[in-house]
């Protein structure tokens, strides 16, 4: 009997265990996905684009000395007794709203393995069931209508037995910094994957198509990636895992439409607060 697969997407997945070492010494003791663009924690600009692709589940890999992210997302009755009534609550209202209406589940990763590993992890969360990945150190910005992942996850109702993988087109000395792949365009925007590499050189990268923070994984990623071998750095790489799934001809690349910086460097931290303080300053 064939699998029925269910088409929509309801949980994403947050890996956030890693070392975050590139920002140190602020990382020592706050998680990097808590550093702000402007007022807002980065995982809560993840959370916010997960909400609005339609998930009503935020599932959250933390590690060691990552507590604030569960408490920024839950109550905090002392701080909400003190400004309620003046003119500070409408600061917390969204992520007030964003407590009361959605779930929150959490899971260590106890020892930092890589992504792949990472999401691994969170299969407890998930359960049988294909799900949204968002890294949320890749910052996007939607400048149509639908935010990057609601692109995905729309995308996935029409392929929904395929992982599907967001890319950019990278500068070429680039390629060393990010999964690389190589595929045949399908429709526009869309490649059907037959390579991937992870942070290949510029000689050896098949072109400069990079995969960046979010993922559409169907739940046969997890038993491909038990079987995944430590790859680039020790670590057990989602690309690797993924390679395995495309060579089946079952991963798609989606060139989103938007913008995206990486908050998990310096520059394009900076980048990220510089867009939206313009961003906000012209609302
Ligand atoms: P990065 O390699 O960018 O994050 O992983 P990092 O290791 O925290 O940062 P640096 O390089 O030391 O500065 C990409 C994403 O995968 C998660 C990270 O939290 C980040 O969101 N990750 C990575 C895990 O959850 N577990 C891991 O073992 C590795």
């Amino acid at each position: 009997m064939e699998m029925k697969l269910k088409n929509k997407i309801t949980k994403c997945l947050f890996p956030a265990a890693g070392y975050g070492t590139r920002f140190l010494p602020v990382t020592k003791a706050i998680p990097k996905e808590m550093l702000p663009v402007l007022t807002k924690p980065l995982l809560q600009y993840g959370v916010e684009e997960a909400i609005k692709a339609g998930c009503g589940t935020m599932a959250i890999v933390t590690g060691r000395g990552k507590r604030a992210i569960e408490d920024h997302f839950d109550r905090s009755y002392e701080l909400e007794n003190q400004i309620d009534g003046t003119s500070k609550e409408i600061l917390m209202q969204g992520i007030r709203d964003i407590v009361a209406n959605y779930t929150f589940s959490y899971t260590r990763q106890v020892e930092m393995k890589g992504l792949g590993h990472a999401i691994l992890t969170g299969q407890i969360l998930i359960g049988d069931e294909p799900f949204a990945v968002i890294l949320a150190d890749d910052l996007c910005d939607n400048v149509h209508n639908d935010t990057v992942l609601t692109q995905m996850t729309k995308l996935y109702e029409k392929y929904p037995d395929k992982c599907i993988v967001a890319i950019e087109e990278i500068p070429e000395e680039d390629t060393n910094k990010y999964g690389v792949i190589a595929g045949t365009l399908l429709e526009e925007n869309l490649y059907s994957v037959t390579n991937m590499l992870e942070k290949p050189e510029p000689q050896d990268a098949p072109s400069n198509l990079a995969i960046i923070g979010r993922y559409i994984l169907t739940p046969e990623i997890f038993d491909v990636i038990k079987d995944t071998k430590p790859g680039k750095g020790g670590e057990i790489q989602i690309t690797d895992a993924l390679l395995t799934l495309a060579k089946q001809g079952k991963v798609l690349a989606y060139k989103f439409d938007g913008v995206r910086f990486d908050c998990g460097s310096i520059d394009g931290f900076v980048k990220a607060t510089n867009y939206f303080y313009e961003k906000v300053s012209n609302e």
